[in-house]
């Protein structure tokens, strides 16, 4: 098996923690290590560093390899330009031999418990050896979140492993408000298994002019990368096969995930900071702080503080995704 660590992202909605060089895969948000590191050492826990692989922005890899000591520098693969996740995990796919089952996952969620992660990961490549299929992995929805891909579970084949009914990528609100009163929908947690000789398949039937393209790519090959990849379409996987491809299954998920998606999913995994020995509280609640400074909040309610070298931020919990714009009028005020 190969598995191949998707780290192309960028890091706006942390700041002030990220900056355009330093994305959120680098980023050290729940312990000492970075998410990629994290990632990285949750697939050593099975894997030799020799199967690994990193698919990144050019401008990344050394940062990628001072992270990920262990790699060789043939196992990170280098995207001359970003144009989504579709050619990011063709780019990593082609690394594996003909039936070889490859593992996709993205570089910068949280999933706390290896072994738990592990007997999912274990019935996912199960499944992408006996089924022919895409495997995705499904995780229980609490809420009707628009950041995510749907799934729709169809006949259960074996204990946890489902066939997919149809898959939707980030419907509107409504949509998911139906999906989750429905309760035969998963969130896609956006990790992915498949045979390569099944994946290849599926892209040319689905997405032939990626697979024209790339088909013939030697994903070390440089000047090979710079030619072929500004041509491609920027697409996600997800829009790209799960929609399309009626070859789709997904396995229960067995451990607890997240995906990290901004400064609020950060405090529903560590909580409010209410009861903290350097934060005290004035007719207020649930104010999240990340700092070992003294802090006093006076009147306030659901309110984000983060303090770092680079910056300081003050945000009411609902907007956070607004933090956006700060980073486009740092951009302008250079
Ligand atoms: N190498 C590379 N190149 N990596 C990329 C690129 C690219 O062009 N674009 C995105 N990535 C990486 C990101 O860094 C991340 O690790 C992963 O691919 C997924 O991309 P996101 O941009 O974070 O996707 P998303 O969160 O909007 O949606 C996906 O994940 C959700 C779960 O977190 C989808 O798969 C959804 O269906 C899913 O629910
Ligand atoms: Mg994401």
């Amino acid at each position: 098996m190969k598995a191949i660590i998707l780290a192309g992202g960028s890091g706006e909605r942390f700041w002030p923690l990220s900056t355009s060089k330093k994305p959120k895969q680098f980023l050290k948000i729940f312990s000492d290590k970075s998410l990629i590191r994290e990632t990285f050492e949750r697939l050593l826990f099975k894997l030799k560093s020799e199967d690994i692989f990193v698919v990144t922005a050019e401008r990344y890899k050394e940062e990628t390899l001072r992270e990920l000591p262990e790699l060789n520098e043939k196992n990170v693969l280098l995207e001359p330009v970003a144009r989504n996740t579709a050619p990011a995990c063709f780019l990593g796919t082609l690394v594996a031999n003909d039936e070889e089952v490859v593992f996709v996952l993205p570089a910068d969620h949280y999933i706390p418990n290896k072994e738990k992660f592990w007997k999912t990961v274990e019935k996912g490549i199960y499944a992408a050896e006996n089924y022919n299929g895409l495997v995705t992995m499904g995780i229980n929805p609490t809420r009707p979140e628009t950041g995510y891909g749907y799934i729709e579970a169809g006949e259960e084949l074996e204990e946890n492993i489902m066939k997919v009914k149809s898959f939707r990528e980030k419907p509107n609100m409504e949509t998911a408000l139906e999906y989750i009163e429905s309760g035969n929908y998963y969130w896609n947690s956006g990790m992915f298994f498949w045979k390569k000789d099944i994946f290849l398949e599926e892209m040319r039937k689905y997405n032939e002019d990626i697979y024209n393209s790339m088909i013939e790519l030697d994903p070390n090959n440089t000047e090979h990368l710079h030619r072929v990849y500004p041509t491609l379409r920027k697409i996600s996987i997800d829009y790209a096969l799960m929609e399309k491809s009626e070859r789709v299954y997904t396995i229960k998920a067995e451990y607890e995930w997240s995906d990290v998606g901004n400064w609020v999913s950060v405090r529903e995994m560590e909580g409010y900071s209410d009861n903290e020995k350097n934060v005290h509280l004035v007719d207020s609640k649930n104010v999240f702080v990340k700092t070992d400074k003294n802090v006093g909040v006076v009147g306030l309610e659901n309110i984000i503080i983060i303090d770092t070298k680079n910056g300081l931020l003050v945000a009411k919990e609902d907007k956070i995704n607004d933090i956006r714009e700060i980073v486009s009028q740092l951009k302008k005020k250079g």
